[in-house]
């Protein structure tokens, strides 16, 4: 029997009396690699931070507008192989788009995370002025992306990210419930 065996062996049976091995060597794995967060989770997590800056209570998860968000993006992806898009963010349309607001997001040439896509249209907070209920965007870019993420009176979110061309495009769809950016209202 080689050193090394016996140092497997003891590892996998120490913790025996509280865990299989198989769970004790699976363990031991995962505390190796880099966590990574679900994308669900990115989604979430960066619109409830925008939220929180600005005094919002949190979005929840629904499996409901993700389906949606999820037959919108896949949509969307057929798309890539046409012509590859500047990133964007839009008010969508299509099916949900009657029932919920949503987000758009198209990128070429790399693959953006989750997290990434939402910070996107977080990152709108820089020109609307809150007080005079106005945007300052430069062209090409709007506030209202920023507005549904912070809009105060949705509650449900669910989102999609799809990439191609191997990954390095990426398309994402938010659908937010009840929609937000309904004229004559602010945000918060
Ligand atoms: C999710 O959203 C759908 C569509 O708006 C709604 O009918 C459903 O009640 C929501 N689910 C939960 C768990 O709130």
């Amino acid at each position: 029997m080689s050193p090394l065996y016996c140092c497997l062996v003891a590892v996998l049976c120490l913790p025996r009396a509280s865990a299989s091995p198989v769970a004790a060597a699976s363990i031991s794995v995962s505390a190796v690699q880099t966590p990574v967060e679900p994308t669900p989770v990115q989604f979430l997590r960066v619109h409830n931070e925008a939220r929180a800056a600005v005094g919002v209570p949190p979005l929840s998860w629904n499996g409901t507008l993700q389906l949606d968000a999820a037959r919108y993006a896949g949509e969307l992806r057929t798309e890539c192989s046409l012509r590859p898009p500047p990133p964007t963010a839009a008010r969508g349309t299509g099916d949900g788009a009657a029932v919920y607001g949503r987000n758009l997001f198209k990128a070429y040439g790399r693959r953006h995370t989750g997290a990434e896509v939402a910070a996107f249209w977080a990152d709108g907070r820089r020109w609307y002025d809150r007080d005079a209920g106005r945007c300052a965007a430069p062209p090409g870019r709007t506030c209202g992306a920023y507005t549904q993420v912070v809009w105060r009176a949705t509650t449900q979110l669910g989102c999609a990210r799809r990439t191609c061309r191997n990954g390095v495009d990426t398309v994402a769809v938010c659908d937010y419930y009840p929609p937000g950016n309904i004229v004559g209202q602010r945000p918060y």
